[in-house]
């Protein structure tokens, strides 16, 4: 298997770290590689931050769903879906005029912008996962970090088109943690179709799951209150409060960005 291979087939969400700093050079190549992702246009939608303030992390961990391992992440990264420095640098650049000119009205990013931007700022954090991985530093994305957007807007000073897209957390692996298995995956054929989207059965769905389902219930008749993982996962994750929030707060980032 070649070192690439290696990295990638190896890798698995940390969240706990070593208290050991990340070398700055080391930060550097993570950094250089990062800004090296494939980006849409070559335009570079995204904006990095780089939280180095405890403060900041402490708040983090409170409005991302509660979850104290980012205040002890020894590195945090903000990546945001940004249109703002383009859409400033046509206005610096006069489009606002040459559309008058012209008798056109001046397009402003929409929701197509977003999801592009989103790409380009999702593509960049997994090549900065990937580049740390490669040095042995395992990383955890955050997506609650959608959550509480009125909060975090105020946080991090956000205008109006840029959208916090992904927090990721890294750090060097406790011994623990690299001890630790990786998580299952569905099998291929439940997630690779050919030519054509193919909408599961049920019986399809129950041997997709039965793996999860076995290793979650393991004999037990309920889970949290719940007969099978179908139903635990609805509640723990897809109606959870924490999911809620997300679609509220989502919903206020598309009502700013889409001005409506
Ligand atoms: C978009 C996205 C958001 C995630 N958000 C969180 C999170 O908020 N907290 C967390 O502990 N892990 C989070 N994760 C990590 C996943 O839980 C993890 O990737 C998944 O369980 C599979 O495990 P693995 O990465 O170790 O293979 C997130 C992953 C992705 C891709």
């Amino acid at each position: 298997m070649n070192q690439v291979m290696d990295v990638l087939l190896k890798r698995k969400s940390i969240r706990a770290y070593e208290d050991r700093e990340i070398e700055p050079e080391v930060k550097a190549q993570i950094l250089h590689a990062t800004l090296r992702a494939p980006t849409a246009g070559n335009q570079m939608l995204y904006s990095i931050v780089e939280v180095t303030d405890q403060t900041i992390k402490n708040t983090l961990a409170k409005t991302c769903d509660n979850q104290p391992f980012i205040a002890r992440a020894p590195l945090v990264w903000l990546f945001l879906a940004d249109y703002q420095r383009w859409f400033d640098y046509f206005l610096a650049c006069g489009v606002e005029q040459a559309c008058a000119e012209k008798g056109l009205p001046l397009r402003k990013p929409e929701e197509g912008d977003l999801f592009l931007a989103c790409c380009d700022a999702l593509i960049a954090a997994q090549q900065a996962v990937i580049a740390a991985e490669s040095f042995g530093i395992g990383s955890c994305y955050i997506g609650d970090i959608m959550e509480q957007y009125e909060t975090h807007r105020e946080l991090f000073n956000l205008p109006k088109y840029v959208f916090p897209i992904a927090l990721l957390c890294f750090g060097y692996l406790t011994q623990q943690q690299s001890e630790r298995p990786q998580s299952p995956r569905f099998a291929e054929q439940f997630v690779v179709f050919e030519n054509q989207y193919r909408r599961l059965s049920n019986p399809e769905l129950e041997e997709m799951f039965r793996e999860r389902q076995k290793l979650v219930f393991s004999g037990r008749e309920y889970v949290e209150g719940s007969v099978n993982f179908g139903q635990l996962m609805y509640w723990r994750k897809f109606s959870a409060d924490f999911s809620v929030e997300m679609s509220r707060s989502v919903r206020v980032i598309l009502k700013e960005w889409l001005n409506t």
